[in-house]
């Protein structure tokens, strides 16, 4: 049996697989422009398939974009909160997997854990998406190149600056700089700093990756400044991460330091007030509402990879 195409992280696939699953999605969201939202795409190429949606932990984006992407693609879903599933009452995740396998076409797994990821691949016999865990949130990084290109032109010519928590999203775009050739400059607290192992991994692809605790070294003529919520779902640990990340909101001297164009983006929920003002996020250099809608783009590019 040939192995099934898993999305489980962007440094696990390749430069040209990434780039044909965007071009699939920009594709797509040409094709459809000036349609309403509730029609389905006229190839219908994922007729008679179903993806089942796992979600451990809460979800608005991932949830109903990938569920909007399936029924354009001609496929459907069922949503499976954990509280419907038998884990909680002791049922692993490798029988779970195994079940899942006998019934659906596809797995998309949001969890706090990715060991629990890891496992549930070790053994499915379908497609597996990883839909977030604590350590990445791959799908969101091709939604943020997919905008980031529509608006400045090439990633391969883009510096883009976070500023915040070294979490699960920014692993992402650190494994996406290596793919997609952006340089990217990574401002965090010491204590909040990115995955070590990310960083070399990309730095070992030739990526070009700062990291530092100077927000000014991160954003001085950056084309996008990219900030995440101090406090991600996985975070037990609360307390003394507003004080940590005070510094690191992202406001109208932050992105003055920036190119005048420079661009914001943000994977939503946010937190106005917190990691990004509401005079950046709800201004005219925000992104957020088209990297949001892109999440349904990218995914179909996605799904359409892992079913073709
Ligand atoms: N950006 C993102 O993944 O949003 P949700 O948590 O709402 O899915
Ligand atoms: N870092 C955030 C991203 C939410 C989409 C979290 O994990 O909660």
């Amino acid at each position: 049996m040939t192995e099934p195409r898993h999305f489980l992280d962007i440094d696990q696939i390749d430069d040209t697989t990434l780039r044909g699953i965007l071009d699939g999605a920009k594709a797509r969201k040409a094709a459809r422009a000036g349609r309403g939202q509730g029609k389905t795409d006229d190839d219908q190429p994922l007729a008679g398939k179903v993806l089942a949606m796992v979600f451990i932990q809460p979800s608005t984006r991932t949830r109903v974009s990938f569920d909007v992407g399936m029924r354009q693609l001609g496929g459907e879903t069922i949503v499976l909160n954990s509280d419907d599933l038998q884990l909680d009452r002791g049922e692993t995740m490798a029988d779970t997997a195994r079940v899942l396998s006998r019934y659906v076409d596809a797995i998309m797994l949001r969890t706090k854990s990715h060991g629990m990821l890891d496992e549930l691949v070790a053994h499915a016999t379908v497609p597996v998406i990883n839909g977030l865990t604590d350590s990445s949130h791959p799908c969101q990084l091709m939604a943020d190149v997919m905008t980031l290109e529509e608006h400045r032109g090439s990633a391969r010519t883009q510096i883009v600056a976070w500023s915040g928590d070294g979490n699960n999203v920014a692993t992402s775009w650190i494994h996406g700089a290596a793919r997609f050739g952006y340089e990217l400059r990574l401002a965090c607290p010491e204590a909040l700093s990115p995955s070590e192992s990310a960083v070399n991994w990309a730095r070992n692809q030739g990526a070009s990756i700062t990291v530092t605790e100077s927000t000014e070294e991160a954003v001085s003529g950056a084309d996008c400044i990219v900030s995440d919520a101090w406090v991600s779902m996985h975070d037990d640990q609360k307390s003394g991460r507003h004080n940590m990340l005070a510094p690191y909101q992202v406001n109208e001297q932050l992105m003055a330091r920036a190119k005048p164009d420079a661009v914001f983006m943000h994977c939503l929920p946010a937190h106005r007030g917190e990691e990004v003002t509401a005079s950046v996020i709800d201004g005219p250099r925000s992104l957020v509402w088209d990297e949001a809608e892109n999440r349904l783009h990218a995914q179909k590019g996605i799904l359409t990879w892992c079913l073709g």
